[in-house]
């Protein structure tokens, strides 16, 4: 009869699909995912790639003048996306209690640069300003409250 024919074909079908499903596991973020979805989460205007139409003016600003850019310039484009509302951890601006803390754990100001710089679990190089130098980076760390000693 035909509808056992098409119990069997929906049989078949389902006995595989469902172990395939099963087998789809989560994958874990990888440095440019963690990055990519940085960007895409930035409030809109504060992230320009290379090669887009803002950019140029980017690096028009950035001749125009040698002095490194301040904290507040820094943190508004790159480390706001995480370090306002605490994404992914992240300790806020102005927690000045937790920043202390993080400094007294690992000693001095300057160690907490290094490792913040080069990337520490969720939080990716440079906070996503690849191309911050450190005392740049480091403007943006005291502008959200870390204190250099
Ligand atoms: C994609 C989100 C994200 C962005 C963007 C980001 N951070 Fe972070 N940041 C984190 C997270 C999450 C942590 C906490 C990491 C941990 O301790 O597990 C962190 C921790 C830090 C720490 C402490 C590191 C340590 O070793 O305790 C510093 C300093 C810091 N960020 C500076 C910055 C600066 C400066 C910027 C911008 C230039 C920035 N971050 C941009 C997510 C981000």
């Amino acid at each position: 009869m035909a509808w056992v024919t098409h119990m069997r074909l929906l049989t078949i079908l389902l006995g595989g699909l469902f172990p395939m499903m099963a087998l789809a596991k989560p994958v874990p973020l990888d440095d440019v995912s963690r990055q990519e979805i940085a960007e895409r989460i930035a409030p809109a205007g504060t992230v320009c790639k290379q090669g887009e139409d803002c950019a140029a003016n980017l690096g028009a600003v950035a001749s125009a003048s040698s002095e490194p850019r301040t904290g507040e310039a820094v943190y508004n484009q790159f480390c706001t996306a995480c370090h306002t509302s605490g994404l992914l951890g992240a300790p806020k601006k102005g927690d000045t209690a937790e920043w202390t803390k993080r400094v007294s754990d690992l000693g001095s100001y300057s160690k907490l640069l290094e490792q913040a710089y080069a990337g520490i679990r969720s939080m990716p190089a440079k906070g996503t300003c690849m191309n911050c130098s450190e005392e740049e980076f480091g403007n943006a760390m005291q502008y959200m409250g870390v204190k250099k000693e």
